[in-house]
């Protein structure tokens, strides 16, 4: 990921830049907090960003809680045959990206490519690649928005970013769903017992504000420490794109913070849509201004 980092500097630069010569106020959203990510993760899958309204519209579906199951259908046959046609290309002409890499590597190990495999790893990374770091960079500057001190503090101390990026994600917990489990065997839990095979919701979001865990947790405190969240859910399969994610923040933050301290938004926050209609909290449209 380190080696991510001045690419991902130069992709917000160039948003920053654009944001700034164009007319106020900016809806964030659209201007830098979905395209950074959606690039970024285009860019080290291999998958070519012309073609990123596609798979952001389709992706936005799969994890709206309004589509319907025939649209959520829809949306993920329209991936799967996107998806399917890139991989092909890319077996008949390997690039330096993540697929072709897979590709080049499946075909070392086993004499092949197993395209279905590969067609999980490509729509796992992309869909969950961009429209979970894009909610984080918009809740974030809102946030900081609010906090004058601690944004004060990051902009004085650099070093105070990445933990505060570790309080925004302990204090929004924005994909708490997405921690579902099963039973594996019985097991006792809470004086709960939960037999083998049972599903288990855990709510992370609970987990984030227990007091046990963190003193005064509805405060929003960056030196509290809060890297022991479970805003990435917990075990082997936590999030596979955690330190991405931290990266792409940090970037965010401090440049923001660096070259447009003003930020703040454009309208009263009770008029903002934020989405209670989605799977991944976040906002639809943040309208910005400086
Ligand atoms: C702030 C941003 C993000 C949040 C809050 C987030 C949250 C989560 C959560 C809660 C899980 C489920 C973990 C579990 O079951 O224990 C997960 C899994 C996953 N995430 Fe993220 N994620 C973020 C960014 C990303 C990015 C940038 C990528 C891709 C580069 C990514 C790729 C994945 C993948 C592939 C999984 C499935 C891992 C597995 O099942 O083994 N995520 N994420």
């Amino acid at each position: 990921m380190n080696a991510l980092k001045p690419r991902v500097q130069e992709i917000v630069d160039e948003h920053v830049d654009a944001m700034l010569a164009g007319p106020r106020p900016v809806d964030l959203v659209r201007a830098l907090s979905l395209p950074v990510p959606s690039l970024v993760i285009s860019e080290l899958l291999g998958v070519p960003y012309s073609d990123h309204e596609f798979f952001q519209t389709n992706s936005a579906t799969l994890v709206s809680h309004t589509a319907t199951p025939e649209e959520q259908r829809n949306a993920t046959v329209a991936l799967a045959v996107y998806l399917d046609k890139l991989l092909q290309d890319k077996e008949a002409d390997p690039a330096d990206d993540l697929l072709s890499r897979q590709i080049l590597r499946q075909r070392e190990d086993n004499g092949e490519v197993d395209r279905t495999d590969l067609m999980g790893l490509s729509f796992l990374l992309l869909s969950a690649g961009h429209e979970t770091t894009a909610n984080m960079i918009s809740l974030s500057v809102l946030k900081l928005a609010q906090e004058p001190a601690a944004r004060e503090a990051i902009r004085q101390d650099p070093a105070k970013t990445l933990p505060a990026v570790e309080e925004l994600l302990r204090y929004f917990t924005i994909a708490e769903q997405a921690v579902g489990r099963v039973a594996s065997e019985d097991l006792e839990l809470g004086g709960q017992v939960i037999p083998a095979g049972d599903g288990v919701v855990p709510l992370a979001h609970a987990a984030n504000r227990d007091p046990r865990a963190f003193t005064d947790p509805d405060a929003f405190d960056i030196d509290r420490g809060a890297r022991n969240h479970l805003t990435f859910g917990y075990g082997p399969h936590q999030c596979v794109g955690q330190n991405l994610a931290r990266l792409e923040l940090q970037i965010v933050l401090d440049t923001l913070l660096r070259r447009i301290p003003g930020i703040r938004p454009a309208v009263p926050v009770e008029e903002l849509p934020f989405k209670h209609d989605a799977i991944v909290y976040g906002i639809h449209e943040f309208p910005v201004t400086w």
